[in-house]
């Protein structure tokens, strides 16, 4: 059957590789598959010695000989402030260059170039969209995009931003543990309570949803955006780093094409290492004494050396995921399924470690890697006109979005895990005689201080009616979508009169 030019896929944008789904007239989903019959490709963006752009599978087939214009990971920085530690130490494991953007965001430089991230979002997700539109046969104009759980509002809507670039309308962000719950679930007359445990190669995520049939409601969520299987490479690197520095006196960390040999060499090992006990970590003629004489890397890695260099990184998944489980008042019994999801779930300690703490092995109902893309494509089909597939989505906010109050303390507005979509008021005042505008900050994060939370942006109300300090009686009305996306207006209770609200970031 011919599919109508409506049509939304599915794209799961992930930190490394990405991938598309469309799902057909009677609701199967198909993975788009590219060049070669791969159906993901990585997240890698470059820009070649001739000034040509490489997007996927040719981005990376260069980028050890490319480093300095090779970007990669950069999910990791989408919708971020410049000034955020999390750009310093992204900073630190990438040989492009990263710097702050001119619009209180993050600029990455690339062959003379400078972009801001959505911009490299955009040429990822152009690049699905243009291979889904061959293999379809006509041109995809519309997506659902996932996003991680714990996506803050900001990097939200920078992803739909990355749409707007290149013409693709966004019709729906959703969250990706939710969309592998949607692969698993729909067709399944389900009555179950199932633990999404999502560990890519950026983010850790973990939700608890409930699923009754087409309903599916999420308990509670949590996650880090900073944990995924590239902090698993970087401590391999780390380790071997430090051996040759032991053993030769030598430093690789500023030689970026040495670093970019090494970090490819470290996922691969660590990918070798969920299948046997050893693999000999070995790159010939790294670098060169001072003398003029090459030199090789050598290590021996066995899975129990993995095991112990990354342990505190497995240890963080399950506290996290213990701190969720806390927030949907549930213990271990009370999960019928564990589902893993993510690349790096195959590491085998990390499917022990679950079977221990739930006394069970994890679900094999899904494919760690196509179930995000499949689960968005399936919600996309249920939001076509033409779709008989009829989908209940119940999710929550991450993290609190609240206000800043006098002494930069936090006023929750919406708490975490609160149900989305979701609309509330709070009442607010003119501070001085006179005052014509109320500046209000908004932040979202679950510390008491808002400097340590993520500001999401000034919103500057005009027009309020002069009068004495206290006198004046204004509703703000805060509304979060479906998406987890927050816009805001304000009235004058006296009046009725609504206000103009004007977002800008702040440049804080
Ligand atoms: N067999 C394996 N054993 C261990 N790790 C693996 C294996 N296969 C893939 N990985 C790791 O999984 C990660 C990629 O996973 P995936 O493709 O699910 O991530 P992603 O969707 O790009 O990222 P995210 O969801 O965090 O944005 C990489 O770090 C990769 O090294
Ligand atoms: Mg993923």
């Amino acid at each position: 059957m011919p599919l109508p030019p409506d049509t939304i896929i599915g794209i799961d944008l992930g930190t490394t590789n990405s991938c598309g789904a469309i799902a057909h007239g009677d609701g199967q989903v198909k993975l788009i598959p590219y060049k070669g019959g791969d159906y993901t490709i990585p997240s890698i963006y470059a820009i070649d010695d001739k000034g040509h752009e490489l997007i996927g599978h040719e981005a990376k087939r260069q980028w050890q000989l490319n480093p300095r214009n090779t970007l990669y990971a950069t999910k990791r920085l989408i919708g971020r402030a410049p000034k955020d530690d999390v750009v310093e130490s992204v900073q630190k494991s990438v040989q492009y260059r990263v710097h702050a953007g001119t619009q209180n965001d993050v600029a990455l430089d690339c062959h003379g170039r400078t972009f801001h991230v959505p911009e490299i979002s955009a040429k990822i997700l152009a690049k699905i969209r243009d291979v889904a539109s061959d293999h379809l046969g006509f041109k995809v104009q519309r997506a659902v995009v996932t996003v991680p759980a714990y996506f803050t509002d900001r990097q939200r809507q920078a992803v739909k931003e990355a749409g707007t670039l290149i013409d693709l309308e966004v019709v729906r962000i959703i969250n990706e543990p939710t969309a592998a719950a949607l692969a698993y679930g729909i067709g399944k007359r389900l009555d179950e309570r199932v633990l999404v445990y999502d560990l890519g190669g950026g983010t850790f995520d973990v939700s608890i949803i409930e699923i009754r049939e087409r309903v599916f409601e999420v308990k509670a969520t949590g996650g880090d955006i900073f944990l995924g299987g590239i902090d698993f490479d970087n401590a391999i690197i780390e380790h071997v780093l430090d051996d040759f520095r032991k053993k030769h006196g030598i430093d690789l960390s500023s030689d970026p094409v040495a670093m970019q040999r090494i970090k490819d060499l470290a996922e691969r090992t660590k990918i070798d290492l969920s299948a046997r006990g050893e693999a000999p970590f070995s790159i010939p003629f790294i670098t060169m004494t001072p003398q003029g004489q090459p030199l090789n890397m050598d290590v021996k890695f066995d899975r129990k050396l993995l095991e112990a260099l990354t342990q505190h990184l497995v240890d963080r998944t399950l506290k996290i995921m213990g701190a969720v489980m806390v927030d949907a008042g549930i213990t271990a019994k009370d999960i019928d399924e564990v589902m893993l999801v993510g690349g790096q779930t195959r590491m085998p300690i990390i499917q022990d470690r679950l079977t221990r703490f739930f006394g069970k092995p994890p679900s094999k109902g899904v494919h760690p890697d196509e179930a995000v893309a499949i689960g968005a494509a399936l919600y996309g089909w249920s939001l076509q006109e033409s779709s008989d597939l009829k989908i209940q989505l119940l999710d929550v906010i991450p993290m609190a979005i609240g206000i800043e109050q006098a002494g930069g303390t936090m006023h929750v507005v919406f708490p975490r895990n609160a149900a989305i979509p979701n609309a509330k008021t709070v009442a607010a005042t003119s501070s001085v005689d006179g005052q014509k505008e109320l500046v209000v900050r908004i932040f979202q994060g679950d510390h008491p201080e808002t400097a340590r939370n993520e500001l999401l942006g000034e919103f500057t109300f005009s027009g309020v009616r002069p009068c004495r300090a206290g006198e004046v009686r204004l509703e703000i009305m805060f509304e979060v979508n479906i998406e987890g996306i927050l816009t805001m207006s304000a009235k004058d209770l006296d009046t009725g009169r609504k206000m103009q609200t004007t977002v800008r970031v702040a440049s804080a």
